[in-house]
């Protein structure tokens, strides 16, 4: 039974697609860290599941109620940040909600209320989409992790280390496509380079021929066909760099 659905997911800021996402879908008891650098979208995300930004494209569903946590914002009163966040969350926590959507919930807060805030969730029976940056925080509490990348999302089973070493492997794998990839186009480009080579000498009419080739070299089709032939193969070479396709260096 599921708790949310999102389909075909698309939103802009300004010209920029900020969210691409086909489909995500929430159960009961999922916990979900959502993480990515700031400005990828995650606090717009939150919002638009929490069906408090309409996206421009796509649909929600939610089939049972969700509550959203919005990132604290320091106020300037007399209680301090953490009790004020720590209010905050246990009102939420109160309309125990199925679904509970927390966006940096320990932003600002010092260890005591931090911890005050882990418990509470680890505790907590509903299903939940945490942001937040603190990786002890998001490996205690989440078994999955929601990765928000130039404006899609990346799936991981497990917890946020554990996200890490996957992350770490996937690495190495694109690594290791590139170098053999940078290995076959080099080989490929010295290869037409050869080729073109050969077919530039052709065109040229060679000297010390002994009589039979002197008669072949009198006639300028053999030559041309030669050249032609040359041209040839260097072109097929150049398709299939071609086809090779541009990999990108790897991000680091
Ligand atoms: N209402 C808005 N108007 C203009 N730009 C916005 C608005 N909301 C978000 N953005 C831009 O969208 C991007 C993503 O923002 P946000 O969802 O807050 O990212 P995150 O929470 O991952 O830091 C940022 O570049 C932000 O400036
Ligand atoms: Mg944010």
């Amino acid at each position: 039974m599921f708790l949310l659905e999102a389909n075909n997911i698309k939103h802009y800021v300004k010209d920029r697609l900020l969210l691409n996402i086909n489909q995500l879908k929430i159960s009961h008891n999922d916990r979900i860290g959502l993480v990515g650098i700031n400005g990828s979208g995650k606090t717009t995300l939150l919002n638009i599941l929490a069906e408090k930004i309409i996206p421009d494209e796509g649909i929600i569903t939610q089939y049972a109620q969700s509550e959203i946590l919005p990132q604290f914002k320091k106020t300037d009163t007399i209680k301090s940040g953490g009790e004020i966040t720590q209010e905050y969350i246990q009102q939420t926590l109160n309309n125990a909600p199925a679904l509970l959507l927390a966006d940096e919930p320990t932003t600002n807060l010092d260890t005591k209320h931090i911890e005050w805030v882990e418990k509470k969730l680890k505790h907590w029976q509903g299903a939940f989409v945490l942001v937040s940056h603190d990786r002890i925080f998001l490996d205690t509490l989440c078994s999955v992790i929601w990765e928000l990348e130039d404006s899609k999302i990346t799936k991981y089973k497990g917890n946020y280390s554990d996200y890490l070493n996957l992350k770490k492997v996937e690495k190495k794998q694109e690594q290791s496509t590139y170098e053999k990839y940078e290995k076959e186009r080099k080989q490929l480009e010295k290869a037409i380079q050869l080729k073109d080579e050969k077919a530039q000498r052709a065109t040229k009419k060679p000297k010390n021929l002994s009589p039979s080739e002197r008669r072949i070299a009198g006639s300028k089709p053999y030559f041309a066909k030669k050249e032609k032939k040359l041209h040839k193969s260097a072109c097929a070479l150049e398709t299939r760099l071609e086809k090779l396709g541009n990999i990108e260096k790897i991000k680091d």
